[in-house]
């Protein structure tokens, strides 16, 4: 049986990746670098400054910046983004996500958050779910993120669960890679880009009876 759930939250409780897009197409633009929505997705739950790695390195400026200019890039990035997320309401939860925490809450299974993002409990906050999970990682404890499982092995031990007795849910691939990495069941959440090594896959949670996942 299984015995709690692990989620990501970009993607999986509500969708920030068009604010994150804006916010770093803004930022490359200041720097002469252009990204579009498909490099977007390589960004999908990767922390903040392996991104803007990633950003500097298609635009051939791996080099460019010292880590204090980088650290200021980032937190620019940041600064806009935070802006973005003020107009979150319980109204932006992805479809299908209320009924499954309820549904979870009503089963007394416990929840957690296992996020790159420093910004998830304001987002949590804005979203009105902050109560509805018992455990949210703070990414700046770790050493390693996604697609290591560290963050997910993380999130089970908070629990007080073990890693097989977790059911993790991710939408983007190195998050899947690391719930599978931690040995946890993987529930694939789709948003258009295809995912490989999923137990199940879906397009919104409510799809999923949870009686038929505990088992797992
Ligand atoms: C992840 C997003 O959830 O959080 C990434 O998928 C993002 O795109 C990462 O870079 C870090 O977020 P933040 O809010 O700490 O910059
Ligand atoms: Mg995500």
């Amino acid at each position: 049986m299984k015995k709690g759930f692990i989620f990501d939250l970009d993607g999986v409780i509500t969708d920030t990746a068009k604010f994150h897009y804006l916010a770093w197409k803004d930022l490359a633009e200041t720097i002469d670098i252009e990204i579009d929505i498909v490099f977007n997705e390589q960004l999908k739950g990767i922390s903040r400054m392996d991104s803007l790695e990633r950003i500097l390195a298609h635009g051939n400026k791996s080099d460019a910046f010292t880590l204090s200019e980088k650290e200021a890039l980032a937190h620019q990035k940041n600064t806009h983004y935070v802006e973005l997320l003020q107009q979150l309401t319980p109204a932006d939860l992805l479809p299908g996500v209320k009924e499954f925490l309820t549904a979870a809450k009503e089963k007394q299974i416990p929840c957690a958050i296992a996020s790159a993002s420093r910004n998830a409990p304001f987002i949590l906050e804005k979203l009105d779910v902050a109560d509805e999970f018992q455990i949210v990682v703070d990414p700046a404890t770790l050493k390693n993120g996604k697609p290591d499982p560290e963050i997910f092995l993380k999130a089970a031990e908070m629990l007080g669960i073990k890693p097989d007795e977790a059911i993790g849910f991710e939408d983007a691939q190195a998050g899947l890679d690391g719930i599978k990495a931690a040995g946890m069941y993987a529930v694939g959440v789709l948003s258009g880009e295809e995912l490989h090594g999923a137990d199940i896959l879906v397009h919104r949670l409510d799809e999923l009876s949870i009686d038929t996942l505990l088992a797992k």
